[in-house]
Order: C-alpha cells, then structure tokens, then sequence
C-alpha cells in the first residue's frame, strides 16, 4: 500500500470529536458579550408588542425594571434605552428630549432602582424619537439637520441623560464634533466616568425600518438620513470617522448595522484595537425571525452563528434585541 498520497495534514482530524471541537474553537461567545435594547412606552404595566418585531414589546417603566433585573439574572451586563414618545410631546425642535422628567430619564431611575450598580445603562443620543419630523437633529429651512446648533442640543440630552443616571451615552446621529462636545460638557459637570459609546460608523441602512415602528418615528420620516449617516459603499470613510471619535474622547465604538459591515470591524480592530461593539439591528432580528418562520433555518442556530461572527471580527460585544435568548443559549 502506497502512503505517497495521504495528506501531509488533515485538517478534518480536529474535527473529529466533541471535546477536541471545543479545545480548538479560536473565539468565544458569554453574555457579557450582550447588550439588550429595550423599548420604553408610557403608562403603568403596559405591555405593548412591536408588531415588526416579533417577540419583543415596549413596556412601561415598572416592566422595564423588570426586564432589566432579567438581564441581570442572565448574567447581561448593560441594557439599552430607547423612547416610544407620545406624538403630543414630539415637537420640531424635540424639547422633550431635554426635559428632566421625560419617559428615557424615568425609565434610567427606575432601572438604577431596580437594580443598582449590577447592570449598565446606556442611552441614544440623537433627537428623532422626540421630534415631529423623525429625523435625528434640527432642522433648516430646506429641511437639512444643521449641524452645529444640533450638536449643542445633544450636548443637553447628554447631561440630562447623565443626571437621571445613564452610565455609557451613545450618540447615534453622526453629527460632526458631537463627542468632543459632550465629552467636555460631562467633564465640566462632574460626569468623570460616564461613558461615551459613539455611533462612529453609522450607514444609511434599509435594517432600520423596525426600529422607527418600535419608538414611533418611522410614519413621521421625511425622506431620508443620508445627509448625515453613511453611505454603504464606503468603508475608508468608516475609519476617519472612527478616528475622530476616538480623537474626540469615545470609550468605545459602534458599528452598525451589523453582519453587513464585518470588514468594517475587522479593519477598526486591526487598526485601532479599540473596544467595538456592533448593533445587530431591528432589521437583522426581524430577518431572523422571519427566516425561522419560514422554515429556513433553526431560529437559534441562525442566531448564534451571526453571533459569533461578530466576536470573530473582532466585537468586544453585541447590541442584540436576541440578548435573553443568546444569553439563556449559554447558560445565563
Ligand atoms: C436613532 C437610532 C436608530 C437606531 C438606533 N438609534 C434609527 C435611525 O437611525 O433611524 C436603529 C436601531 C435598529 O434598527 O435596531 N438615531
């Protein structure tokens, strides 16, 4: 018998086994890699689902406290806030966005109370789930958001956000200068170890249509974002932009959406090696859902394997409207 032809390696051979897969596998996924949006809507014990989210529901501050002490349970280290505002307190300008006592500030304080320093609090920066218009700053007479005169009220949000409690705030308009501004104004007011989590490379992305339902700015939208958020076929864009806010005092990075921008990933951690976190976005959990609807795949297993794509390219973590599923997968 000739031995001439057998493979030099065979890469199958660690393959063979259960505990030799495990041994060998290069990136792991634990529920601290996980950060849950939750979405916030007015009243008490309310439970409102988001029709082109199936599976996930608004809830009223005391059952987002709730959620937030299962998040804790299942070992999650930080939830995320988002607003459906009541459409009587939107307005052009989105002053409610700066109101002390709005539903995104009782929703941090009842979080805090629920459940102390065990979980992380992160809060959106950008005006459109308070203003009448749906987009995320102000805007000019030919219905640009203006940048500067933005800036300077996100720069409020950010403090009042900070006063109710928030521990990472993430700016998710993509105007320019906005976390050095911020950043100075928390260092100014005392907010030292407040967090910014910057929305560095935010595109113009069509996996956003959920969300807008969930918070209620999605009918009110004019047009569109690309004025301000990225243009998908760029990606030496994405990293100035990720420069600059790193230059600028940001903590960490988003990129987002998710699965469609892993090279984008991949180049900032090769580059920069700073903490990036991607948003699997509403869009991306809905064609999940959907796809296991339709018998495409196993619901979970879809899930875990974009999961895991992320920590492979390089994600400290995960924004994931899946977080309690993926953390109870791993033992949450
Ligand atoms: C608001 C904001 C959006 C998302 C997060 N923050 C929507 C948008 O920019 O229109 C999208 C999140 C998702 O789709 O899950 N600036």
């Amino acid at each position: 018998m000739s031995n001439a032809s057998y493979p030099a390696t065979r890469m199958r051979r660690t393959r063979a086994h259960d505990w030799s897969r495990r041994m060998h596998r290069e990136t792991v996924l634990t529920p601290a890699d996980l950060i849950w949006p939750l979405f916030v809507t007015e009243g008490s014990g309310v439970e409102d689902p988001v029709a082109s989210l199936p599976g996930v529901s608004r809830w009223s501050v005391d059952g987002i406290a709730k959620q937030a002490k299962e998040a804790v349970a299942l070992g999650i280290p930080c939830v995320a806030l988002f607003p459906n505002t009541p459409a009587e307190k939107r307005s052009d300008d989105g002053a409610e966005a700066l109101n002390p006592d709005n539903l995104m500030c009782r929703a941090i304080k009842a979080v805090r109370d629920a459940c102390g320093s065990d979980i992380g609090i992160l809060t959106d920066i950008a005006l459109d789930p308070y203003t009448s218009h749906g987009q995320d700053g102000l805007l000019d007479d030919h219905g640009y958001v203006v940048n500067d005169d933005t800036v300077a009220v996100l720069v409020d949000q950010a403090l009042v956000q900070a006063e109710a409690g928030a521990d990472i705030v993430a700016p998710s308009d993509m105007m320019d200068g906005r976390v050095k501004a911020i950043r100075m104004a928390l260092e100014m007011n005392g907010h030292h170890n407040v967090q910014i989590m910057s929305y560095a490379a935010k595109y113009a992305s069509a996996f956003y249509g959920p969300f807008r339902d969930a918070v209620g700015s999605g009918g009110l939208l004019k047009g569109d974002k690309k004025s301000y958020q990225m243009d998908p076929a760029n990606a030496d864009e994405a990293l100035r932009e990720i420069a600059l806010d790193i230059a600028e005092g940001a903590d960490s990075v988003m990129v987002k959406p998710g699965l469609a921008y892993l090279d984008v990933i991949w180049r900032t951690k090769q580059e920069f090696g700073v903490p990036i976190y991607a948003y699997q976005v509403s869009g991306e959990y809905a064609l999940i859902e959907a796809g296991a609807a339709a018998g495409i795949g196993d619901r979970e297993a879809l899930l875990m394997e974009k999961l895991i794509a992320f920590k492979r390219a390089g994600c400290s973590g995960v924004l994931t409207y899946h977080a309690p599923l993926a953390a109870r997968l791993l033992g949450g």
